[in-house]
């Protein structure tokens, strides 16, 4: 947790607002291995970090909602009972779980609120779904709403389908809210059942090397991969199989009925499949302490995602090139949807420093850009702050 920034939130608040505020907490997140299978009914694997979005909050008489980023330094004004998406991109994952609220017939009133965080835009650790949660979480409590547990990322992940045009999986907010210091999250997508593994690595850490390219993923091209994935299997449905979804193919049935038909759709199949094998060993091998083993699929991943899926860019592709066969890396690969933020690294905690320092260099040099590193400590999920 960070106590400066949730302190700061408090004061904010009690400012703007002349009121005291009730305080709630929810973290951005990595991804260990399982990069878009999340939305094709497949397996992840993210944790939760120690960067959060912190949102202030107190209820107001009328059926306002006034809401202040202290990051934009920005006011934007609706209400409650005729909330719409705003011209302006951060009111919506507010106002989009309010619209998820009142459609699933949780009743709230107008209420003030600021928010504010550490988790870095645009550098594909969530930051939308963050705020997502927190808001879901800190509305639940000021007005006692009982939403259960599970519902939480639900409504995450339908703001984004309904406020911001992004048609997500539900790995993002289901980690935010799920989180567990130390461990990582086995995430069956298409159950929503869900293991804690121990995330045992001793002597590494976790690196992640920010490209400082802002993706976006309202950037159709996200939409356009999940388009081309229903495609796969429809053309296996027309074949008379009784699939799903790519969580039901195999590798035999793509070779005979898409293959044939659509060498690009293929392709994005087949990724995705052999990336939640990918998920599955990556898993045995954490659990079983064979750290080089995870890594090597890490870097498996990342071929997959940068040739096939084709969801990788220059930069993110530089990053991983130049660690492969260093031996203080044990695995890289691009995490998130793609098209730039950071990839995620397992790197040995003696290398971290000159790894870090070297690449910083090279990248600058290579692409004119600023590398951004930061280790990543696993955190747990939502929570109010006291
Ligand atoms: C984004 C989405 C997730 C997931 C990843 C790719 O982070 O929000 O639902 O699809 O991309 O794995």
């Amino acid at each position: 947790m960070n106590n400066n920034l949730s302190n700061n939130i408090r004061q904010n608040f009690r400012q703007r607002f002349a009121t005291e505020p009730l305080i709630a907490r929810s973290p951005g997140r990595v991804n260990i291995i399982g990069e878009h299978t999340d939305y094709n009914n497949g397996f992840v694997l993210p944790a939760a970090v120690d960067k959060s979005i912190y949102v202030g909050i107190s209820k107001r008489d009328d059926d306002k909602i006034v809401l202040y980023s202290e990051e934009f330094g920005e006011e934007h004004q609706s209400t409650v009972s005729t909330v719409e998406p705003s011209g302006k991109h951060w009111p919506n994952y507010v106002l989009g779980v309010v619209d998820q609220l009142n459609k699933r017939g949780y009743a709230i009133s107008g209420f003030n609120l600021n928010v504010d965080g550490d988790v870095p835009v645009g550098a594909g650790l969530s930051s939308s779904a963050a705020v997502e949660c927190a808001v879901a979480f800190a509305l639940n409590e000021l007005f006692s709403l009982n939403i259960p547990k599970i519902e939480i990322p639900e409504i995450g992940q339908k703001t984004e389908h309904t406020f911001a045009g992004a048609m997500v999986g539900i790995m993002d907010p289901f980690a935010s809210v799920f989180g567990k210091k130390d461990h990582v999250i086995k995430l069956d997508c298409q159950s929503l059942d869900y293991e804690y593994v121990p995330l045992e690595i001793e002597g590494y850490k976790i690196v992640l090397l920010n490209t400082n390219v802002k993706h976006s993923l309202a950037s159709s091209e996200y939409n356009t991969r999940r388009k081309e994935c229903e495609a796969g299997v429809a053309m296996i449905v027309k074949a008379g199989i009784d699939v799903k979804s790519l969580r039901d193919v195999t590798i035999e049935m793509l070779r005979k009925y898409v293959e044939p038909a659509d060498a690009l759709i293929y392709k994005r199949c087949k990724y995705v499949v052999e990336e939640n094998e990918r998920l599955l060993s990556a898993c045995e091998h954490l659990k079983n302490g064979n750290i080089e083993g995870l890594g090597k699929k890490m870097y498996g991943s990342h071929d997959g995602l940068s040739k096939e899926y084709e969801v990788s860019c220059p930069e993110l592709d530089f990053l991983v090139d130049a660690v492969r066969g260093n031996p203080g890396v044990l695995g890289a690969r691009m995490m998130g949807g793609g098209f730039g933020g950071c990839t995620i690294n397992i790197v040995k905690e003696e290398a971290i420093d000159e790894l870090v320092e070297n690449l910083s260099k090279t990248y600058k040099q290579a692409m004119a850009k600023e590398l951004t590193a930061y280790v990543a400590q696993t955190a747990d999920g939502s929570s109010i702050v006291a």
